[in-house]
């Protein structure tokens, strides 16, 4: 098979999708792989690696789209790589398509198929392809909830830990799956007075347990949210029902009780985000000040640690594409446990992902009928 890595456009996307160690697995089986130059400089790959690892490096996006069966990418594609998306493409990366109903035609459109990272379920029930970001957004989150408190960033002023004879910042996640957990731990860990919120009760027990009783737990019900924010210095939104659109878990009359210069950190923007109104924001112009609230919104927050983020994602999402390229379309549409694993989002010109479709109020077509009548 001929894979192709174009560079990400996004802005202050850094990632690349493979590492050139996973990228030299690819060539000894005999699959091409076509690097776009300087794809891997952000994340610290020169094209000299990526060469050394049997990658040829080619110039241009357009030249990766045209002769590659399968596009490996990070972020879903941006308005200047629609162009590319032609038929023949399988698309695999992030896409979060129950937010992003363009990008959703020009798949429909173009017939591509597409599989997001971020929809794969494993068997033991897993968003694995999810996890290893939702890892390191988490902790970044924690990071940035002690900047955006400082007064340089038009915040409280308060140091996350406080010191003896004063107050921890109090600090309120919404969500304890990967990102929340991995926010609350490292907030805990850092000295603030740390509360999570989840519908999910196991996964509330289990973050008292990591944190030794520290990290307070409370079911994530409207009034339960009401009444923690009016005191919260950080609220972190990090809710996901997967595939779906975000539910809004933080409403604007929640908001309007939250102390002045306080910061809401939506994670969970990618997806369209967990709080009314929040709009997604860059790493370039990561926040900005509404009513007194400072909100930080970026949709792809591991994008700027791009050598950490890209060998994590790559460790991940290797195994599949190693499968993809080893078996081709054709035999992986034939393989049930790929099938069931959820990622297909678009083939043949349908929306085969249920919960995209829903968030998107277009229809789903079950991608086994498609198959059927291919066949
Ligand atoms: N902005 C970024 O760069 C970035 C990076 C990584 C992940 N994300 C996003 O962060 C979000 C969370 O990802 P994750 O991997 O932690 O997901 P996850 O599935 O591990 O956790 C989500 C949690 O939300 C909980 N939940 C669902 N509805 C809820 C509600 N009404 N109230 C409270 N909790 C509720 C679930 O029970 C679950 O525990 C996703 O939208 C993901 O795409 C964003």
């Amino acid at each position: 098979m001929i894979i192709g890595i174009p560079k990400e456009t996004k802005n202050n996307e850094n990632r690349i999708a493979l590492t050139p160690d996973k990228v030299e697995i690819l060539t000894q089986a005999n699959h091409k792989v076509l690097i776009e130059e300087n794809a891997g400089i952000n994340s610290g790959f020169t094209n000299e690696e990526y060469n050394n690892a049997g990658a040829s490096i080619l110039p241009n996006p357009k030249e990766i789209y045209l002769n590659s069966n399968l596009i490996v990418k990070v972020k879903e594609p941006q308005p200047s790589e629609y162009e590319y998306l032609n038929k023949k493409t399988i698309m695999f990366c992030y896409l979060h398509l129950a937010s992003n109903i363009e990008l959703t035609k020009q798949l429909i459109k173009k017939n591509v198929t597409s599989i997001a990272y971020e929809t794969i379920v494993n068997p033991n029930g897993k968003l694995n392809l999810l996890y290893p970001m939702s890892e390191i957004a988490g902790k970044m989150a924690a990071l940035n909830a002690a900047q955006l408190l400082t007064n340089k960033s038009g915040g409280q002023g308060k140091l996350l830990s406080g010191v003896v004879g004063t107050l921890k910042a109090k600090i309120l996640i919404i969500g304890c799956g990967t990102v929340g957990t991995n926010a609350a731990l490292l907030a805990n860990n850092m000295g603030a007075d740390v509360t999570v919120s989840d519908i999910n009760l196991t996964a509330l027990s289990k973050i008292q347990e990591l944190s030794n009783g520290q990290i307070k737990t409370i079911y994530s019900s409207p009034s339960n949210i009401k009444e923690i924010i009016v005191s919260s210095d950080v609220v972190i939104g990090a809710v996901l029902i997967p595939g779906y659109k975000a539910p809004k878990v933080v409403t604007s009359d929640m908001i309007n009780k939250m102390k002045k210069n306080s910061v809401i950190i939506d994670v969970a923007i990618d997806q369209g985000g967990c709080v009314e109104g929040i709009k997604p924001t860059t790493h370039e112009n990561p926040t900005y000040s509404s009513d007194g609230i400072i909100y930080y919104a970026v949709t792809n927050i591991p994008g700027i640690v791009g050598n950490t983020a890209s060998i994590s994602l790559s460790n991940n999402t290797f195994p599949y594409i190693r499968d993809i390229a080893k078996l081709g379309l054709n035999k992986l549409l034939n393989n049930k446990s790929f099938i069931n694993s959820n990622g297909i989002n678009t083939y043949a010109g349908f929306i085969t992902n249920r919960e995209v479709a829903l968030s998107l109020n277009k229809n789903y077509t079950d991608i086994n009928n498609l198959l059927e009548n291919n066949n």
